[in-house]
C-alpha cells in the first residue's frame, strides 16, 4: 500500500510507494492494460488481433505514430528503416574488444549507446522531423547489433542486412546465415517470431519503458535511453525471465521431472528460488500474451516436428500452480515469458538470445513512449524519498576514527 509521510513543513506530504506499486508515472495514449480481466491494447487494438493478423512493422509504426499505417506510409517507412540498416565500421572494433563469454545483452546495451558517438545528430532531437530520423535510425541499426552479439559468441564472420527481404527474415538471416552455406528457413519459423516480437512490443510503464522515459526525460538522446532500457531489461525479474525460465525448466527435467518439489521450493520463504514465469505486478488474472504464446508453442513445435521434453514439463507446473492454494491465493499466473522460451528453442535461437529477443521486439514500445514523452514536454523525472539516515553528525578525521 502506499504510505503518506510528513517529511518536512516546507516539503509537504510526500507518499512513498516503493516500486511504484500504486503510483502513476504518466498519462499515456499508447497502451491500455487492465490486470484483472487480462485485457492487453495497443492504441485501442485488442493483442489477440494485431497477433494473429498484422506483422511487426505495422505494429512499430502503429505504437510510434498512434494509427495503422496504410500501405504507402508503411512502404515509406519500411524502405527508410532499410536504409539505416547499416552501422559505421568502426563499430566492429568495439564489439571486438569484448570477451566471447560476455552476455550479449551487456554488448548489446554497450554498442546502443557506441551509437550516439557515430551519430551525434541524433542525439539532441526535438522536432519531429528529427525525431522521425533518430527513430529509423535505431530500427534500422538496432537489429544489425542484436545479431552481432550472437555472431560474435559463435565466431561468425559479422554481416549485414539483405535489403529484399522484409524486417524480421532478415534479422533471422542476419543471425543466422553461415558462410559458404546458403540461407534458407521455413516460414513458420519467421510467421512465430514476428507474432513473438509483436507480443512483446510494449506493456506501458514496465521496468525497462519507465527508464526509457525517464533517461529520455533529461533529454538525453534517444539511442541512450534505449540503451538504458536494454539494461533495465536484462534482469531475471524483467525480460531476462526468458532466459531464466528454460534454465529452471532444464533444471527440473535434470532432476528427474518432480515439478512438485520445485512448486514446494517455490514457497519456502526460506528458499530464494521463485518460480520463474509466475507472477506480474499488473496482470491478477492471466497474461493474455502468455496464452497466444501458450497456443503458439504447440502449433510451432508441431509444424516443425519437435518434442520438446520442458513444454510438458512447463504445462505439469502451469496445471499444479492453478491448483495451489499458495499460487491461487497470490493471484500468481503464467507470464509472457512462462512459454516463449519453449519457442525461441525451437526456432533455433541459443538461450543467452532470448532476452535479445525480447529487446528487439520491445523496440517499438520504447520509441513510442519516449516520443510520446518528449512531445508532451513532460519534466524531468525526479522521485523524491523518505530520508531514514543519521542525523547531523560531528566529522572525525581518519586519525580518531
Ligand atoms: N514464485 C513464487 N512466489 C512468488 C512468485 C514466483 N514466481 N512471484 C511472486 N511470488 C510471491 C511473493 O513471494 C509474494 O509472496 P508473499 O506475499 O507471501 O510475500 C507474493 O507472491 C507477491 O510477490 P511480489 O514479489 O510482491 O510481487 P511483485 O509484483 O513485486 O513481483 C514479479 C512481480 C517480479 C514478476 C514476481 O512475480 C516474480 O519475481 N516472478 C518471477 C520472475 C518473472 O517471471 N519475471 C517476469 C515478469 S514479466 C516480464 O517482465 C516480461
Amino acid at each position: 500500500g502506499i504510505e503518506i509521510k510528513k517529511l518536512r513543513a516546507e516539503a509537504g506530504l510526500i507518499t512513498l510507494d516503493p516500486g511504484y506499486k500504486n503510483t502513476g508515472s504518466c498519462e499515456s495514449a499508447i497502451t491500455f492494460l487492465d490486470g484483472e480481466k487480462g485485457i492487453l491494447r495497443y492504441r485501442g487494438y485488442a493483442i489477440e488481433d494485431l497477433a494473429e493478423k498484422a506483422d511487426f512493422l505495422e505494429v512499430a509504426f502503429l505504437l510510434i505514430f498512434g494509427e495503422l499505417p496504410n500501405k504507402e506510409q508503411l512502404e515509406k517507412f519500411t524502405n527508410d528503416i532499410k536504409e539505416q540498416s547499416h552501422v559505421d565500421e568502426e563499430m566492429k572494433k568495439i564489439l571486438d574488444g569484448f570477451p566471447k563469454a560476455a552476455h550479449p545483452m551487456g554488448v548489446l546495451a554497450s554498442l546502443t549507446s557506441a551509437l550516439t558517438a557515430f551519430n551525434p545528430s541524433s542525439v539532441d532531437v526535438s522536432s519531429e522531423g528529427d525525431m522521425y530520423k533518430a527513430i529509423v535510425k535505431i530500427m534500422g541499426k538496432f537489429p544489425v547489433l542484436a545479431a552481432w552479439t550472437l555472431r560474435k559468441k559463435h565466431s561468425l564472420p559479422l554481416n549485414y542486412g539483405d535489403e529484399s527481404l522484409d524486417y524480421v527474415e532478415n534479422l533471422h538471416k542476419m543471425m543466422f546465415e553461415k558462410p559458404g552455406k546458403s540461407y534458407k528457413v521455413d516460414k513458420t519459423v519467421i510467421d512465430a517470431l514476428d507474432k513473438l516480437l509483436i507480443l512483446h512490443a510494449d506493456h506501458e510503464q514496465n521496468c525497462s519503458t519507465s527508464t526509457v522515459r525517464m533517461v529520455g526525460s533529461s533529454h538525453a538522446g534517444l539511442f541512450a535511453s534505449i540503451s538504458a532500457g536494454v539494461s533495465a531489461l536484462w534482469g531475471p525479474l524483467h525480460g531476462g525471465a526468458n532466459q531464466a525460465v528454460i534454465e529452471m525448466l532444464e533444471r527440473i527435467k535434470e532432476d528427474g521431472g518432480d515439478t512438485h518439489k520445485f512448486m514446494e521450493k517455490a514457497k519456502d520463504k526460506e528458499d530464494p528460488f521463485r518460480l520463474m514465469g509466475f507472477g506480474h505486478r499488473v496482470y491478477k488474472n492471466f497474461d493474455p500474451r502468455a496464452k497466444i504464446i501458450k497456443k503458439s508453442a504447440d502449433e510451432v513445435l508441431g509444424q516443425l516436428g519437435v518434442d520438446d521434453p520442458v513444454l510438458d514439463i512447463a504445462k505439469g507446473l502451469e496445471k499444479e500452480a492453478l491448483e495451489d492454494d499458495y499460487f491461487v491465493q497470490r493471484k500468481l499466473y503464467p507470464n509472457v515469458d512462462f512459454y516463449s522460451g519453449i519457442i525461441y528453442r525451437a526456432l533455433g535461437i541459443p538461450v543467452e538470445m532470448f532476452t535479445v529477443m525480447f529487446a528487439l521486439g520491445r523496440l517499438p514500445g520504447w520509441i513510442a513512449q519516449w516520443r510520446e514523452m518528449r512531445l508532451n514536454k513532460e519534466p524531468i523525472g525526479r522521485p523524491r524519498q523518505i530520508y531514514v539516515g543519521p542525523n547531523h553528525r560531528d566529522f572525525k578525521p581518519l586519525g580518531s576514527r
